[in-house]
Formats: C-alpha cells, structure tokens, sequence
C-alpha cells in the first residue's frame, strides 16, 4: 500500500510569535491546505523539555493557535490541535525511546547546542526530544513536513527510527498483514533561504524570541506603528542595492531585508532585485514597512482579537485533537499488537 501524503508540523510554544515563524513556518503551511491532509500541532510537550512557566505555556498555545488562524488555517479542513491532548504522542515516544539508540540522540546538534556544558543538568525529556518529534509526525504516518533548516537532522533520525522500527519487527508486522513500510519515510520539506530571517540589528544571528532588544524582532502581535518602525531603524550598509542575488554576498543586512520582502510578496529574490537594485535603503525601506504592515498588521489585529477570547480558541483546539486522536488511535493499536503488548 503507498501511504497517501499527509503533511504534520508543529511549532513550540515557548514565547512570543515573530516574522521568522511566519515565513518560516506559518506562512508556507497555508498553500499546502490545497495539495494533501494537513495536522498542524502546537507541540506543547516539547515546550516543556525546558521550563515553561504554566501560565506563559498557556498563553503561548493560544497564541500559535491564533496565529495558525489568521494567517488562513482553515480549522474545518485542516487539523489544528494542541500535542498533550493526544496521549498517543507520549506512548508512541515511549516505544521509540525503546527503539532509537542514545548514541543517536548524543549526537543532535540542537541537544549539544541547547545543553553546552551543562549536559548532566538538563532534563532527560530534552536528551529524548528527537524521539517525541518522531512520534508526532509517524503517529499520523505524515509523509511531508515542512519545517527549517535547523530540522534537518531531527528529521533523518525520524527516518532512521522508522525504518530501525519496520526492521525489527518485520515478522510481526508481516504476521499483522501490514506492509513492511509499516511507517513511510518521511519527506522533509525546507525553507528557502528567503525564509531564514535574521536579526533586524545584526544580519548574521537568527531572528528570535529570546533577542535584547526588541528592536532586532518583529512579533507578529505588533501593531502597525512598531512593524514600520522597526524596519526604518533596521540595520543596513551605506551601498545600493545590487540587482542581482549574487551581489548580497557578505551584506548580511541587506540580504536578509530583500529576503524578507521576497518571502512577503511571493517573489524571488532576483526579480526584487530587478525592481530595487540601484536604489538605497531610503528608498527601499518605506517600500518594505508598507508591504510588512498591508501583510502583518491585519493578521496581528485577528490574532489579538482571537486571543481575547480563548474560549473560542480552546473550541478549536479540542475539536481538532478529537480528530487527531482517531487517526492516532489506529496507529497505536497496530503498534501495541506490533510490539507484542496484551490488549
Ligand atoms: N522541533 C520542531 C522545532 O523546534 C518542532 C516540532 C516538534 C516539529 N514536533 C514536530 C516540527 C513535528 C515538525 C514536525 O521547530
């Protein structure tokens, strides 16, 4: 049997949305609507492999819920829920856990980053956080996930768990009448480079939650006023634009604004180029808040009327996780006969 496509992504609600979210991540699940079946998580259980404060954690879920929603998720068609409300991801993790090795896990650069030295101090749930990914996306047997770059690895060892769990247990699933691709490998779908946005203050460092000033983010909650503000006081250098996408080389700054704009208007780079290359960032940067604030502000204005009532958020949610759980409770029955667990 081919597995029919099935796209699943999540994002972690672990602080403020910004413009890197949504072009990388947000802005590229809604086309994606029009082509398979798509689950989009709020992946509140990866949240906590490091601490999350409860009401923060709260709050963060209801604001990629928002978010999902006014950037054009459509609830009905898609799937929008939050990962705790399934309990098949923790089960399925649990199995994984059982299959993938920790030499595998040791070797994810995310952990190594996110743990520096202190890696006897971190939580066991951040060593394993590549195993609960795996379960997400295999749970649901998704065959595309639109995810960065920085995803990458975690998405080939989802590869290698699936195909290390269809080797062990062959004779089972063979004895289960499954096909031997019990779990398909699965497709990842990266970014483009005019999807990596960087720092408003400093071109060579990601655009991030956890930035000083607040200058060097735009979050998607900001209004209208801070969007065009923030882009007028970007960083750039003193030259033109070039008018080709070649001539952005070593000018981090201006490279990532084009891109940006690019990301935000559906075009690529060289033809931006086209229309600005010669021109300054006198001139390039009223253009670019403009189209920021035409594409953003409305969205920021749903996303804070959504938020202020989470009623209808919470309606959402538990509407998707019920149909999440449907699928999710046929791969884990399989997987519990697979494995050999008494039910
Ligand atoms: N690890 C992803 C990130 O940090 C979030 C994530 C968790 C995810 N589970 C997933 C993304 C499943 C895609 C599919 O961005």
């Amino acid at each position: 049997m081919a597995f029919t496509n099935r796209v699943f992504s999540g994002i972690k609600p672990s602080g403020d949305l910004h413009l890197g979210n949504y072009l990388g991540a947000i802005r590229r699940f809604v086309p994606l609507q029009e082509q398979m079946a798509c689950i989009y998580c709020v992946v509140d259980m990866h949240a906590i492999t490091v601490w999350q404060d409860p009401a923060d954690l709260r709050r963060w879920t209801h604001e990629i819920a928002a978010a999902y929603i006014a950037a054009g998720l459509d609830p009905e068609r898609s799937i929008i829920f939050n990962q705790s409300q399934v309990a098949q991801h923790a089960e399925l993790a649990w199995v994984f856990n059982c299959v993938a090795r920790m030499g595998w896990m040791a070797r994810m650069t995310q952990f190594k980053d996110k743990a520096g030295k202190n890696s006897e101090n971190v939580s066991l749930g951040l060593f394993a956080y590549p195993s609960l990914m795996a379960a997400d996306i295999l749970l649901y047997k998704a065959t595309h996930v639109p995810v960065g770059e920085d995803q990458k690895q975690h998405l080939e060892l989802t590869r290698d768990i699936a195909a290390k769990f269809n080797n062990d247990f062959a004779t089972s699933i063979a004895a289960g009448g499954h096909d031997a691709e019990f779990f398909p490998s699965t497709e990842p779908m990266i970014a483009g480079p005019a999807t990596r946005v960087m720092s408003l203050r400093d071109g060579s460092k990601k655009m991030s939650k956890s930035e000083i000033s607040d200058m060097a983010t735009i979050y998607l909650m900001d209004d209208a006023d801070e969007i065009a503000k923030k882009i007028r006081k970007a960083k750039t250098d003193p030259e033109p634009l070039p008018s080709e996408a070649k001539g952005l080389q070593g000018r981090p700054e201006a490279s990532n604004l084009v891109g940006i704009y690019a990301a935000l208007s559906d075009r690529d780079i060289d033809d931006v180029l086209r229309e600005y290359g010669g021109q300054g960032f006198g001139g390039f940067k009223p253009a670019l808040a403009e189209l920021a604030v035409e594409v953003l502000a409305p969205q920021a204005a749903e996303m804070r009327r959504l938020v202020a009532d989470p009623g209808q958020i919470d309606a959402v949610l538990r509407n998707g996780a019920e149909r999440a759980r449907e699928i999710a409770a046929k791969t884990m029955a399989e997987v519990r006969d697979i494995v050999g667990f008494v039910r």
